[in-house]
């Protein structure tokens, strides 16, 4: 029987450049999509797969993230003394549990291998979940929830994937799985973003992972690849050779709201999902688009 996926790592040390000077004093996964910060997204997902504890690689500037998933006295007490009980609950559905976060700090930006492989302590000897925040997954189903099933059905590696545009494939880490069109395939090859015309599929992989933790030792040993990072991908390649992975295709809709556009695209996405935005918005959205 495969081991139950507990703890969840989410590497939240990037600068995020891309989206100064929004970015200059607060992390970008602190931007909101609607009315929730992107982070907050993940964590909902994650939290909706029964993950247990999650795990924060952080770096410099980023002491709001941690102020966001803890308790905050003073405004509970006002929200109290205001009768808001909803938004009261509403809070305090969102907060983890006393223990149940860990922070840690990549120190260098040496890649993603290298935010993923200082969590090592805190996973331990147990496979877990990753997830980027940049990547946002909206769907019937919980793209992560999907997953953890595959995994408990037959263990190892798992990667999510889904459909990018041909001249979309040179941005992302792409998977093979030899033309089967099963929700769940064995990979038969993987590649970080192949040069223009070079990939073998257009299934890119979608940021969320679960790893066995043999892939710490790995990383340990990982030399720089690809824009001289240590990349998760090379690693995951070496863990091929002696273990079994498969890609999970997710099905919803994929916003990489570390794009721009992507990210405005995220908001009208969420805004349409929720019933309370939804009705009003449509009209304003409509007049701006002058439909
Ligand atoms: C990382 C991964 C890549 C994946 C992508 C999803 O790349 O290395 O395989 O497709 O995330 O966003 P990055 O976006 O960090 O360059």
């Amino acid at each position: 029987m495969s081991h139950r996926i507990r703890k969840a790592v989410f590497p939240v040390a990037g600068l995020g450049t891309r989206f100064l000077p929004a970015t200059k004093a607060i992390p970008k996964e602190m931007l909101t999509v609607v009315d929730r910060p992107v982070i907050q997204h993940v964590v909902d997902e994650a939290r909706a797969a029964g993950i247990e504890h999650f795990v924060f690689v952080t770096g410099r500037n980023k002491q709001v993230i941690e102020d966001h998933f803890d308790r905050q006295y003073e405004l509970e007490a006002t929200l109290r003394q205001r009768g808001k009980t909803a938004e009261l609950a509403k809070l305090e559905q969102d907060t983890p549990k006393a223990g149940a976060t860990s922070f840690t700090r990549q120190q260098e930006p040496l890649g993603l291998g290298h935010a993923v492989w200082c969590a090592r302590d805190v996973i331990g000897n147990e496979p877990f979940a990753l997830l980027l925040p940049d990547m946002l997954h909206l769907g019937p189903k919980p793209c992560l929830a999907e997953m953890i099933e595959a995994h408990d059905r037959q263990g190892g590696n798992l990667i999510g994937v889904y459909p990018v545009a041909d001249d979309e494939t040179h941005q992302y880490g792409i998977v093979n799985v030899g033309g089967s069109r099963e929700k769940v395939a064995r990979i038969e090859a993987m590649v970080e973003k192949p040069p223009r015309g070079t990939a073998p599929s257009n299934l890119a992989i979608s940021g969320r992972y679960i790893l066995q933790p043999e892939i710490f030792d790995l990383l340990e040993k990982q030399e720089r690849g690809a824009g001289g990072e240590i990349q998760l991908t090379d690693s995951m390649l070496k863990l091929a050779q002696s273990q079994v992975f498969h890609a999970v295709r997710f099905d919803g809709q994929v916003y990489d709201t570390g794009s721009k556009l992507g990210f405005l695209a995220a908001n009208v996405a969420y805004a349409m999902a929720r019933e309370d935005i939804a009705p009003e918005f449509r009209k304003q959205a409509a007049a701006i688009l002058g439909l």
